[in-house]
């Protein structure tokens, strides 16, 4: 069974199961991973009841008055195709529904993904530092 859960109580490194950021060159520790999660405005992780291990995430950075952004959502390869994406996804809009805008970046692939989730297609800008893929310094 997958248990959903608001916030960090329970999570340590340990606890992180392998696989997150597949295909990252430079990919977030573990340790990385559960401080960006601790500095998110909201978060939702999937945890498998049986291993305790998260297996799946999703954040958003919200100045909580009219916007939001949803900078990451993951779910380890061996669990995709279960619902997991979708319920994390769908929790977090649910959350965020009394927000004026709520934003998301992605690649073409996923677009549809979102669109089921009731978001629409965008033109957007970015950049990456990619020598700082892993995180940023402390
Ligand atoms: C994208 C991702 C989060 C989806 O998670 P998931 O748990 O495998 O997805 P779900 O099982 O919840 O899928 C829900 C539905 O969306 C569909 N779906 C999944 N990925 C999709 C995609 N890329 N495009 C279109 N539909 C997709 C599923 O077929 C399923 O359809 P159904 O409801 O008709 O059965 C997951 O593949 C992932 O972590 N990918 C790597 C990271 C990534 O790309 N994150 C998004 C970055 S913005």
């Amino acid at each position: 069974m997958i248990i959903y859960q608001d916030h960090l109580q329970g999570i340590t490194e340990s606890s992180v199961a392998p696989g997150f950021f597949d295909g990252w060159p430079n990919p977030p520790s573990p340790a990385v991973l559960i401080r960006l999660l601790a500095n998110s405005t909201f978060i939702i992780l999937a945890i498998d009841a049986d291993t305790k291990r998260m297996i799946g995430f999703i954040n958003c950075l919200s100045d909580k008055v009219l916007t939001a952004y949803i900078p990451l959502l993951e779910v380890i390869p061996e669990y995709q195709g279960r619902g997991i994406g979708k319920e994390l996804t769908a929790r977090m809009l649910e959350r965020l529904k009394g927000l004026y805008m709520v934003d998301l970046l992605c690649d073409p692939d996923v677009q549809e993904f979102y669109a089921r989730l009731g978001m629409k297609k965008a033109t957007g800008m970015l950049m990456r530092n990619y020598e700082h893929q892993s995180g940023a310094e402390q």
